[in-house]
């Protein structure tokens, strides 16, 4: 049989994805190590984050020759607010010293820093000021990612603000199971998304104040959200609700410089119009949206994944490789930028459907780069598995391309990791890829049969040519 190979730019970057308090351990000094501590139930099991993976105590460094042995050439990792400035305005520099070494073993290693500057967690005196709802939160951020610039500018240019201020704030505020004590609600979502906006362009304007040439972006959750009858207008209204307020409300911030709430007060922030050089999107699933008694009795919730189709587990909703394309068409078309796939994965301990999954959400990043769309490179997540916030170290939410035994610390290579070290090496993705990997992904990766192939085939493969 012909084979097909889907190929990528020369130039694109392969890399996974990491966040500090899941992986480093012991950062004690921040909210959500305070919120594990508190126990009650609000993480599963009462996990506790502990060592974590342990990059803290020594182990950055085997698996950044971990991402080596992948052939990725980038990594997104994030910095502890906390550790760096463990009370306001004062700087730890064992702590700078050791993310020192940390980057200076990434760039030895040819793996291009992505660094993020906010990924979840807060130090505890920012919590006790109030966390992000006290308008300061703006400056206290900018103080910090201008120290974290002066002292890393040498090490990276590629700077994401922000991970996911819509799941922040949506954890935080309306399941409240992010951080303790915090009142759910609409208008604190909004209001606390506003201050993350603030946030972001502060941050941009620093960055590149002290770095004219420095690439900067956020990562965003983008759910790729639908109706759940396409017909009934109360699914089509409470669908177009959810996605302004998670995907659209923010961007449409940044692009225009409005912020807009659907719960709140109107105004103008033109400090954040246009404050990206990139957009960042992190992709798990697509939910449907269904306004009925039923699938609130069923799901607890207004949306979910479509019955009987391949989902994560639980509440983790459809695994739907089409709404990563869609979604980065979307993007592209309101910001025309360049675009990372900061994070794409799936809980899946046993590697029984990682390796489609990497292939299939790929052949859509091909297909999308295929339309003109510039996407720079994917980063998978994530490398090892880890803390995984509400879910603690529950099995099922293991989400590593290296499975790793938490009281050992040893690491074990799945499947899916020879499939994308194959995958960063050659910078394709090929129908042998999913015959060896993923057979059942095979007439996804090969998707026309019978007469008249070859001739598709060929153009596919040899586009230019014809
Ligand atoms: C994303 C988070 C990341 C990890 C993955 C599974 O929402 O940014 O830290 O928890 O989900």
């Amino acid at each position: 049989m012909t084979d097909i190979e889907y190929h990528f730019p020369k130039d694109f970057l392969w890399g996974t994805a990491t966040a500090a308090h899941q992986v480093e351990g012991d950062n004690f000094n921040n909210d959500w190590w305070q919120w594990e501590q508190a126990g009650g139930g609000h993480i599963c099991n009462d996990f506790t984050s502990g060592k974590a993976c342990d990059w803290w105590g020594g182990r950055a460094e085997e698996d950044i020759a971990r991402m080596a042995d992948l052939h990725t050439n980038t990594h997104r990792l994030s910095l502890e607010w906390s550790r760096i400035e463990p009370q306001p305005g004062q700087w730890s520099e064992p702590a700078l010293a050791r993310y020192r070494q940390i980057l200076t073993a990434m760039q030895r290693a040819g793996i291009k820093p992505m660094i993020t500057l906010h990924h979840f967690t807060n130090p505890v005196w920012m919590n006790e000021r109030g966390g992000w709802l006290n308008h300061d939160s703006v400056a206290w951020f900018a103080a910090f990612v201008e120290k974290v610039v002066r002292e890393f500018g040498d090490l990276c240019d590629l700077w994401c603000t922000l991970n996911e201020p819509n799941v922040y704030a949506t954890q935080s505020f309306i399941k409240n199971d992010f951080i303790g004590g915090a009142k759910p609600g609409p208008v604190v979502f909004f209001h606390l998304l506003e201050h993350l906006t603030r946030a972001h362009a502060a941050a941009f304007h620093v960055i590149h104040r002290l770095q004219p040439q420095a690439q900067v972006g956020l990562a965003m959750h983008l759910v790729d959200w639908h109706p759940g009858h396409p017909l009934n207008p109360f699914d089509r209204l409470l669908n177009r609700i959810l996605d302004y307020s998670f995907n659209g409300v923010m961007l449409h911030a940044l692009k225009t410089g409005e912020w807009r709430p659907v719960f709140g007060r109107w105004q103008a922030l033109p400090e954040a119009k246009n404050s990206l050089d990139w957009v960042g999107v992190n992709y798990y699933q697509r939910y449907d949206v269904r306004l009925s008694l039923r699938s609130l009795l069923k799901r607890g919730t207004p949306f979910g994944g479509r019955l009987g189709l391949e989902k994560g587990p639980d509440w983790w909703g459809e695994l739907w490789p089409y709404g990563l394309m869609t979604l980065l068409k979307r993007i592209y078309a309101q910001f025309g930028l360049p675009i990372y796939i900061t994070e794409n994965g799936v809980p899946d301990p046993d590697d029984e459907h990682r390796p489609h999954f990497i292939l299939d959400h790929l052949r859509r990043v091909w297909q999308a780069l295929r339309m003109g769309i510039p996407v720079r490179g994917y980063y998978f997540w994530s490398l090892v598995d880890n803390f995984e916030w509400a879910e603690g170290y529950n099995p099922a939410f293991h989400f590593g391309l290296y499975a790793v035994n938490f009281e050992t610390q040893e690491r074990t290579p799945r499947n899916s990791a020879r499939l994308y070290a194959e995958i960063a090496a050659s910078g394709k993705i090929t129908s042998d890829m999913a015959r060896r990997y993923a057979p059942e992904a095979l007439d996804i990766i090969l998707p026309l049969q019978g007469p008249g192939t070859q001739q598709v085939i060929e153009h596919l493969t040899h586009p230019r040519a014809r």
